[in-house]
């Protein structure tokens, strides 16, 4: 992704409608997206992934490597977008369907912005799915019952294509392998 190329508001906020027309079992709209377009916001992200990543490994066990990938993930992208989960408190909608609903969201997000020429990629490293993130974006880890009411989801990266560079091939199994047709 071009890192100085910025992706206009309008077009994000495009995106994120598209995003929220997803389905969700009684309407319940659980996806909540945390948008870090600035320079600054997103410098200020990845110093939170790395003050979390800190935080969770002992210094002797921190590899470099992850640490410089949380450093420079929110740098590389113009945009960051933090995906959470609410889950429905009195457990009237399963988890799973909320956890679901918000991975539609995600896909619609991703789909719309294939489509306008944009690439993007889900990412998910422990630190951006931990309740630590949860908090430091706002929203309450526990409503008091000791279950999760916000799950944070993952990040993901948007960005124009780097000019010149071919799009990473893509793969998938044979489709044969993951479809069963019954009564033919
Ligand atoms: C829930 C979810 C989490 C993912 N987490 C990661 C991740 O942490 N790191 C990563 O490189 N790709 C991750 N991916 C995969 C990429 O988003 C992407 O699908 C993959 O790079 C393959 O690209 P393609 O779908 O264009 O073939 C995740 C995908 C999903 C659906």
């Amino acid at each position: 992704m071009d890192p100085e190329r910025p992706v206009p508001r309008e077009v994000l906020e495009e995106l994120l409608e598209d995003a929220h027309w997803a389905p969700s079992h009684g309407l319940t709209q659980p996806w909540r997206f945390h948008v870090f377009r600035t320079p600054e916001s997103r410098a200020e992200l990845a110093g939170q992934l790395v003050a979390l990543y800190d935080r969770a490994i002992p210094g002797p066990e921190r590899d470099p490597a992850k640490r410089a990938k949380l450093a420079g993930g929110p740098r590389r992208a113009p945009v960051v977008v933090a995906v959470v989960a609410r889950i429905e408190p009195d457990g009237k909608i399963p988890e799973w369907e909320e956890l679901a609903a918000v991975s539609c969201a995600a896909q619609n997000f991703m789909l719309s912005a294939h489509q306008r020429g944009l690439g993007s990629f889900w990412s998910t490293p422990p630190v951006a799915c931990s309740r630590e993130l949860v908090e430091w974006l706002g929203h309450a880890g526990d409503d008091g019952d000791g279950d999760d009411e916000y799950r944070a989801l993952g990040l993901l990266y948007l960005g124009w294509p780097l000019a010149g560079e071919a799009a990473p091939r893509s793969v998938r199994a044979p489709l044969a392998e993951r479809v069963t047709w019954h009564g033919e």
